[in-house]
């Protein structure tokens, strides 16, 4: 049983990453996307969206991540995983999912879900490219407007040679609507020889349990339930109570220190009403914090609420 961190644009950078993997229980995670449209994009881009690339691919305690490429034309792909891996990516990831007006208008994310043979033509050129050891992983959602094409665009992934498949299991249209339809990736799941890694909608240990039951797959893929309470894995792997509010707030503290390192002034403030925003879910203490700072732009003003609420405790 594995539990991975759901690739998340604009929330899920290595900041968080680092953050999310430190109390243990997660086994991968996921970059943002890497948009890939005609060109061999430098390496900056890499190491922008993937620090840890200078660090063995792994977060600070050692967890590794994957880089995630987003676009549909299968050479420039390609060329563009070589870059990845031969830059030390412990895996490629492939996103047919974004269900983003603006990335599907150019051809890219959930779009492809409408013709499996264009999943499969980058999916195969892909593993061609890129050597053997590197897994090649791909994301998919059940579908674009219906499920219908569901199992061809599994199959498709599976025959192109994809190492692991995961499904967040609703359709574009669904956008992150509940419920997620884990029942629907059992077929898929006995179609396919790879592991079929079952996303959408758990935030607690008992959807954790119920979503492997119901889609019968050994693995869960994790996004904003994890967000919304940073001890969800180790809780899950190691059995007990909801991690305490005492508790989360030393990495809120750490998570405020790299973002002011990290982010130009302007986001520093953002970033913090973002993620405590998503705490407030298990949380009552997040939704105090969270009018307190609401009007508050400087990072380090935010830096110093954070240590006030840390000496409550
Ligand atoms: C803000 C946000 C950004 C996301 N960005 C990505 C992304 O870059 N790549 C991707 O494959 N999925 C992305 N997703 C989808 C998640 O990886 C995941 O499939 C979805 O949130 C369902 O899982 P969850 O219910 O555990 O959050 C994003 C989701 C959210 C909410």
């Amino acid at each position: 049983m594995r539990i991975l961190l759901a690739p998340m644009e604009g929330v899920v950078d290595h900041t968080m990453r680092d953050m999310l993997t430190t109390f243990g229980g997660i086994d991968r995670c996921v970059t943002e996307f890497v948009r890939v449209t005609s060109t061999l994009l430098p390496k900056k881009t890499y190491l922008r969206l993937c620090p840890e690339l200078a660090n063995g691919c792994k977060t600070p305690v050692g967890t590794p991540v994957y880089v995630q490429l987003l676009g549909s034309d299968p050479d420039c792909m390609a060329a563009n995983a070589v870059r990845a891996a031969e830059m030390g990516a412990l895996g490629i990831d492939l996103n047919f999912g974004c269900p983003a007006k603006t990335v599907n208008n150019s051809d890219g994310g959930a779009a492809l879900l409408r013709t499996p043979e264009r999943l499969y033509n980058v999916v195969s050129a892909i593993r061609r490219a890129v050597p053997n050891h590197v897994p090649v992983t791909a994301k998919m959602r059940l579908g674009y407007a219906d499920k219908l094409l569901a199992m061809e665009n599994a199959l498709a992934c599976n025959d192109g040679g994809a190492t692991e498949l995961v499904v967040h299991a609703r359709t574009k249209t669904d956008g992150y609507k509940p419920p997620a339809y884990w029942e629907d990736l059992a077929a898929l799941r006995n179609a396919i020889d790879i592991p079929l890694i079952a996303n959408g909608e758990v935030w607690t240990p008992e959807q954790f349990h119920r979503c492997r039951e119901v889609s019968g797959c050994e693995d869960v893929m994790i996004g904003r339930g994890m967000v919304a309470n940073p001890g969800l894995a180790s809780q899950i792997v190691h059995g007990g109570e909801r991690m305490a509010w005492r508790d989360i707030i030393p990495l809120l503290i750490r998570f405020q220190e790299y973002t002011i390192d990290t982010y130009e002034p302007r986001y520093t403030a953002n970033r913090m009403k973002q993620w405590l925003n998503y705490l407030t879910s298990n949380y009552t203490e997040a939704v105090t914090l969270f009018e307190q700072i609401r009007k508050i732009r400087d990072g380090q003003q935010v830096l110093g609420m954070l240590w006030k609420e840390s000496t409550l405790f």
